[in-house]
């Protein structure tokens, strides 16, 4: 009996209950690089499929305004951070970003982090400790949860998307010290909204501190696509708009936009932010360039979830659950883990990825396919995956 004997039989019960992870190897496809058509394609395991697994929406990690900003960055400062902020890691490329960020959220001030994970990791944590109460919605994000979970505060957990819920247990945590609700405004394996205008009602009523993860709805909802809070009209009501450079805009990395009072706390406060290299100002300059992309042509967002509801309107249509989805992003739930990967395994058979999704990150009934539409999907793909998933039932 090895000290490690438990690392195979945890792989081995992965492996039964059709639980285990690989990495598979991606490659830019090589026809969408020669006719631009971006994330829509890519080679996966040496094999050219349509791709339905990314959440660069609107295809701006390869714009060429965001290639060349990156492009001469990386020439004129080099591909690194080099050092944390606090130290000799910040610089104008940073704070510009920071403006940016923050003027197109309508906030007072943003700061950046080395990734959307850590940000909340970070900013939660430093919210609330001991003493205080984070709330979460049943199907948060990983990263939310872990924060909650990470800051020492009590975490109560309320219903999916349900305000009543909320209100519930607000009643009962009335005592802590800080209230912290904290949700995903987007749900990334759902597709659903969470009610903003509810819950903001609520913090203010309860006089809890509000979070939103707009990591999946920024550059896509809204009438200027700054995420959901612009959708409900909430943008001045919620204390922390927590987003990320990883998806639609195509970048990485993620950030806060807060009051000013509240980013000097942050920078102070936050471990995840001083005890890290600064993000690459090669990132900062691909971000600020997708940005401005978005800020030119903010209707993108717009015309991606038209596309997305017929996608799933025909997927209705074949007989799959699409549970509440409303946006780009669309499970087929199918419940039991293997026959989610035996359907996502089929499709890739046919050309289309369509990754399998399983317990943990969703609970043990729902195993689905997350199907991610992008800008750079034709009718044509989508038509044919509808057919083929249709042959795959
Ligand atoms: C809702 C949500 N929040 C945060 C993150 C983490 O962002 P990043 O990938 O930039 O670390 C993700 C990414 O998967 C996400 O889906």
């Amino acid at each position: 009996m090895s000290k490690l004997d438990f690392i195979d039989e945890e792989l081995r019960r992965l492996e039964s209950a059709a639980l285990l992870r690989r990495m598979r190897r991606a490659a830019p496809s090589r026809p969408a690089l020669r006719d631009g058509t971006g994330p829509g394609r890519l080679n996966l395991d040496g094999r050219e499929v349509v791709n339905f697994a990314s959440n660069d929406y609107l295809g701006l990690s390869t714009a060429p305004a965001v290639t060349a900003a990156a492009g001469s960055a990386a020439a004129s400062r080099g591909g690194g951070g080099a050092s944390s902020r606090l130290l000799s890691g910040n610089s104008d490329v940073h704070e510009e970003l920071e403006r940016r960020l923050s003027a197109f959220k309508s906030a007072e001030a943003a700061m950046v982090f080395p990734s959307g994970y850590q940000t909340n990791l970070s900013v939660i944590s430093a919210l609330a400790g001991d003493g205080d109460c984070v709330l979460l919605d049943r199907l948060n994000h990983a990263s939310l949860v872990d924060g909650a979970r990470l800051s020492g505060a009590r975490v109560a957990v309320y219903r999916h998307a349900d305000p009543d819920d909320l209100e519930r247990a607000l009643k009962i945590i009335s005592r802590h010290r800080r209230r912290l609700i904290v949700t995903d405004a987007l749900f990334s394996m759902d597709g659903d909204l969470a009610p903003l205008g509810d819950i903001a009602f609520l913090a203010e009523k309860y006089g809890a501190i509000l979070m939103i993860d707009e990591a999946h709805s920024t550059g896509i909802f809204g009438l200027r696509a700054a995420g959901a809070a612009e959708h409900f009209g909430v943008e001045d009501k919620i204390d922390v708009k927590m987003g990320t450079l990883s998806k639609a805009l195509g970048a990485q990395g993620g950030f806060v936009c807060v009051s000013s009072p509240l980013r000097e706390y942050l920078v102070n406060k936050a471990r995840g932010f001083i005890y890290t290299t600064a993000l690459s100002p090669v990132v900062c300059a691909a971000a600020m360039a997708s940005l401005g992309i978005v800020e030119k042509n903010p209707g993108a967002g717009r015309a991606l979830l038209e596309r997305a509801a017929k996608l799933r309107a025909e997927i209705k249509r074949i007989g799959f659950d699409t549970g509440k989805s409303v946006s780009q992003i669309i499970p087929v739930i199918v419940g039991d883990s293997a026959r989610a990967v035996a359907l996502s395994s089929l499709l890739f058979k046919k050309g289309f990825y369509a990754p399998a999704v399983r317990y943990p990150t969703v609970s043990k009934k729902s195993a689905r396919l997350r199907i991610s539409v992008t800008i750079a999907h034709s009718d044509e793909d989508i038509a044919r995956f509808v057919e083929a998933l249709k042959l795959c039932a």
